[in-house]
């Protein structure tokens, strides 16, 4: 008897441990990770910001950049990078979030190469999606 309450016990306590996740991250914070997620882990700016001789000009950050590099033999290949900042053009948010954990547009398509087909999760999509969300939109051409 003494042995079954303390199985129950132990089985109480697991089942708390095991509901415990990190907590969520909000507002400013959430932000903050998709900054570090979109510009030291991802590497979006080398395609989708224009090229500098010293490195993408981060002054107009993901709006929109022509590659400076090709493939060495015939492929399917895109060699323009579209603009991302606000959210790319006919995303919602839901959408740009389920893109980054899938790599498939909300038609149904996929993007050429080279963009690469992430498969981030929930959480750190929805950090790139609301930092990117943040970046000033490429002024329109006068
Ligand atoms: C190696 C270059 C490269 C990198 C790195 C890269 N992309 Fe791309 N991305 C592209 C190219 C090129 C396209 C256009 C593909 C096409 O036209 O089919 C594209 C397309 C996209 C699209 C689809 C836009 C649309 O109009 O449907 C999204 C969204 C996107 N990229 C987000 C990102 C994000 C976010 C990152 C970083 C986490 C990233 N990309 C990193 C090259 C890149």
């Amino acid at each position: 008897m003494r042995s079954l309450v303390m199985g129950a016990l132990a089985c109480a306590f697991l089942a708390a441990c095991a509901q415990q996740e990190p907590a969520q991250l909000t507002g400013a914070a959430l932000v903050e990770r998709g900054e570090y997620l979109v510009n030291n882990i991802g590497g979006c700016n080398d395609c989708h910001t224009a090229m500098t001789p010293q490195g993408p000009d981060m002054a107009h950050a993901l709006q929109g950049g022509t590659l400076i590099f090709q493939p060495m033999i015939e492929m399917p290949w895109a060699p323009y990078a579209p603009p991302l900042a606000g959210l790319p053009a006919g995303y919602t948010e839901e959408q740009f979030v389920a893109f980054m954990q899938t790599g498939v547009r909300p038609d149904g398509s996929r993007p050429l190469p080279p963009m690469p087909p992430f498969r981030l999760n929930e959480a750190d999509a929805r950090a790139m999606a609301a930092y990117i969300a943040t970046l000033p939109q490429a002024s329109p051409a006068q």
